[in-house]
């Protein structure tokens, strides 16, 4: 799916979190950039570790795409300022802003540090929070713009992640609040909400090991289609909200997640197998 059809031809965006934690398979904030740079977007790579985006950098310019790398940290109001700053310098305005970044730490309200809770909601949400505050200004002032921020499926559903379940249902709130403020100033605010998909990060903490494999199969046997995801599904179905293809669409979750949400744990035990496919 490599083909340039141009869904956001002529649009700039600024895709955070850019670039990719080291592994196979593919990340989903990289897919994003990929995916908009081959629909005819000029993307601007934010990542705190630079070396990250330039790899993004570098595939999307391999393809023929326009990008650059903006280093910073989105924890940083002055950082997130800068970004919006340097998407308007490089490309001339900003059409669309995908809020990828998040982090996950495994725990319950009891057994989660306090800074670790403080992390997880800095970097997946109060990222988009400041990324957002200075985009939208931008937006406005051209009365058209769409956001897509990355959510998960752990901000509806419990998973002994607290701190990430809280961030995620928060970017839900973030998503539905930023589109009732907006849409009257032609910005448009979407979320896509992945369920348990297979990216480098799967790879980073187990391994490419027969536990990340079993994790794969297990994943694919817990959704209605019985296959797994990836990064580029959340590429794909963010480049559709972010295009003019998606311009009665706002305050939307969209999942991507096989079909998890659309499902009861009880049906699903009592109607499918739970246990992973044969190898
Ligand atoms: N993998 C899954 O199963 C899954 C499921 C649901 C949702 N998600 C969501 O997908 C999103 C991220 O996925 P990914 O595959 O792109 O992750 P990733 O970890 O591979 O890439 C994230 C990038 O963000 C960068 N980053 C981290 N902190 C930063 C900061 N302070 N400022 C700027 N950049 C920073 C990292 O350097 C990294 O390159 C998250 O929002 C995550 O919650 C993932």
């Amino acid at each position: 799916m490599s083909e340039r059809r141009g869904r956001v031809e002529g649009k700039v965006a600024i895709v955070t979190g850019a670039g990719s934690t080291p592994g196979p398979g593919m990340a989903t904030g990289r897919a994003c950039a990929i995916v908009l740079a081959r629909e005819g977007a000029q993307v601007l790579l934010a990542d705190v570790d630079g070396a990250r985006a330039e790899e993004t950098r570098e595939i999307i310019e391999g393809e023929g795409g326009q990008a650059a790398v903006f280093a910073g940290d989105m924890t940083k109001a002055a950082d997130c300022a800068a970004m919006v700053a340097a998407a308007v310098d490089a490309f001339g305005t900003l059409d669309i802003l995908v809020n990828n970044i998040g982090v996950s730490i495994a725990g319950n309200v009891v057994d989660t540090d306090e800074a670790d809770w403080d992390r997880v909601l800095d970097l997946s949400l109060k990222t988009m929070f400041l990324a957002s505050k200075n985009a939208v200004p931008v937006m406005a002032a051209k009365g058209a713009g769409a956001i897509v921020n990355i959510g998960s499926i752990a901000g509806s559903r419990g998973g002994n992640y607290v701190g990430y379940a809280a961030a995620k249902g928060g970017v839900n709130a973030l998503t539905v609040d930023m589109a009732f403020s907006h849409g009257r100033q032609g910005i448009r605010v979407n979320a896509v909400a992945p369920g348990h998909i297979t990216t480098p990060l799967l790879f980073s903490v187990l391994g490419v090991t027969p536990e990340a494999d079993y994790r794969q199969r297990l994943a694919a046997a817990a959704n209605l289609l019985g296959t797994a995801g990836d990064g580029w599904d959340v590429g794909w179905a963010a480049t559709f909200l972010a295009s003019d293809e998606a311009r009665w669409i706002t305050g939307a979750i969209l999942p991507v997640d096989g079909g998890v949400m659309a499902v009861t744990p009880l049906m699903m035990a009592a109607g499918l197998r739970a246990e992973p496919p044969p190898a």
